[in-house]
């Protein structure tokens, strides 16, 4: 089933692999995309993928996300976009591009600023973020929010992608206001769970209104928050214990996609986990080096980060392992399971992703339809060849992506690429391949 082609609303892929949002410093400093970020997304339509999720781009002029990430939050950045999507679509691939909004969980700055500790209430991280708490935002502040996504919703559509996925994952802005235990608004945003999925709402509504209906929408989802993986510090405690715990469970994230699916939204992408870097949606390994070398790139931002790092420095890594690796491994198409409730549950196509790799698990997961489409973002870093390698009749590449989640650290201060040495035979070959991905010479 692998290389059927599928039907979204009114746009054909040609197979049912979708390269997943992968982030990386592809921009100018003003978020603007280089040609390194064209060379990266060509790279994966020329092996034969049907379809890119961008990465990430953030609808917040003032929030980084992180710094030389690309933004689409102003019409300056709509020509330089539709450059690298055409390119892409010349090659047979179609182009979603995603949009989103850290939040309070905006990781790096030039330097320390207000709007990036804004989320739905206020409250203190130690693993995501960098600033020592975060600010409730005001209804204002909420509205111009909700503009800002449909601004961007405008511009990815002025942009020319097929499509737009909006993430209400990954522990994002609207992530932020449909979890309980990060949300403890009074007002129409919090408390219960229609009230909690009123800014996502709003948000679907004001985009369908500046782009219309015919223009192929998804929302990216996590199916359960597992607010307690990865292992964290966060305040106050929320009751019940549940939601403190737990965060959304599958009945909310249910309900949200039905909801979802009344206004008219085309597809739900389905992940889990709350937060970036998270085991229930990168399963693998924990990357203890990599995460001590991010905390300790940020740590001037302000006292927690700096907290943060000292304390990652000075404890032994056998401890830090034991407390921060809790809940890391690597499960083989790991949502795959709670892709098929939400096929269940609403009559839209549903996209699974996370731990995909070998494609016998992927033929199993769209013949036993728990998902009509995989998505995939570290085994295509690795090998982004692999449906190459599936045409031959092989079951995985013979140099398989590890999960060793490297990439997924150093992607926000290094170039992207594959960083697991146990994949190449030098430091220099690494390297090399590396280069090939962040070219910033116009390889066309
Ligand atoms: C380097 C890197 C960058 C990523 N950037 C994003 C991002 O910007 N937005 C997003 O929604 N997911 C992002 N992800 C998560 C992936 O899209 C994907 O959900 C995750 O890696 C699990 O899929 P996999 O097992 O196929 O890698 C990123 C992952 C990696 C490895």
């Amino acid at each position: 089933m692998i290389f059927e082609p599928f039907t979204i609303k009114n746009i054909t892929f040609k197979n049912r692999i979708l390269r997943s949002s992968i982030g990386g410093r592809t921009s100018f400093y003003d978020g603007t995309v280089t040609s390194a970020w064209k060379n990266f997304e060509k790279r994966f339509a020329e092996n034969d993928i049907a379809g890119i999720i961008s990465a990430t781009i953030t609808v917040d002029e003032r929030r980084w996300s992180p710094l030389e990430y690309p933004k689409i939050s102003n019409d300056k950045f709509i020509k330089p976009l539709r450059e690298g999507i055409q390119a892409v679509q010349k090659l047979g691939c179609r182009y979603i591009l995603q949009i989103g909004d850290g939040g309070c969980q905006t990781q790096t700055s030039l330097f320390p600023q207000e709007e990036d500790g804004k989320s739905s209430s206020s409250g203190f991280d130690l693993l995501f973020g960098y600033r020592n708490r975060s600010t409730e935002m005001s209804v204002e502040e909420i509205e111009q929010t909700i503009n800002n996504f449909a601004e961007a919703a405008r511009r990815v559509r002025e942009a020319g992608c097929d499509g737009l996925e909006i993430t209400a994952s990954k522990g994002y802005i609207i992530h932020q206001f449909l979890n309980p235990a990060i949300n403890r608004r009074n007002d129409d945003y919090g408390g219960s769970v229609e009230n909690r999925f009123r800014f996502l709402q709003e948000i679907v509504k004001a985009v369908r209104q500046k782009i219309g209906s015919d223009f192929l929408v998804g929302i990216r989802l996590s199916a359960i928050d597992y607010n307690y993986l990865p292992v964290n510090i966060r305040l106050p405690i929320v009751f019940p214990l549940r939601h403190y715990f737990m965060g959304n469970g599958l009945e909310e994230t249910l309900f949200y996609a039905k909801e979802l699916e009344k206004l008219g939204i085309d597809y739900l992408h389905i992940s889990a986990g709350y937060g970036f870097i998270n085991p229930k949606e990168n399963p693998g390994d924990f990357p203890l080096d990599e995460v001590r070398m991010f905390a300790n790139s940020t740590r001037h931002l302000s006292l927690k980060a700096n907290v943060r790092a000292t304390l990652l420095n000075a404890l032994p890594k056998p401890l830090l392992k034991l407390i921060l690796a809790r809940g890391w491994k690597f499960k083989p198409g790991i949502n795959a399971e709670y892709a098929q409730k939400f096929k269940q549950a609403v009559n839209i196509p549903v996209i699974a992703n996370g731990g995909f790799q070998q494609k016998d698990v992927i033929e199993n997961a769209l013949r036993e339809q728990k998902c009509d489409m995989v998505a995939m973002a570290r085994p295509l870093l690795a090998n982004p060849d692999l449906l190459k390698v599936f045409q031959e009749g092989k079951n995985e590449p013979e140099k398989p992506c590890t999960f060793c989640n490297r990439c997924t650290v150093r992607t926000v201060n290094f170039p992207l690429g594959c960083y697991e040495p146990l994949r190449f035979s030098s430091q220099y070959e690494m390297e090399e391949e590396i280069l090939k991905w962040s070219a910033t010479l116009d390889v066309s």
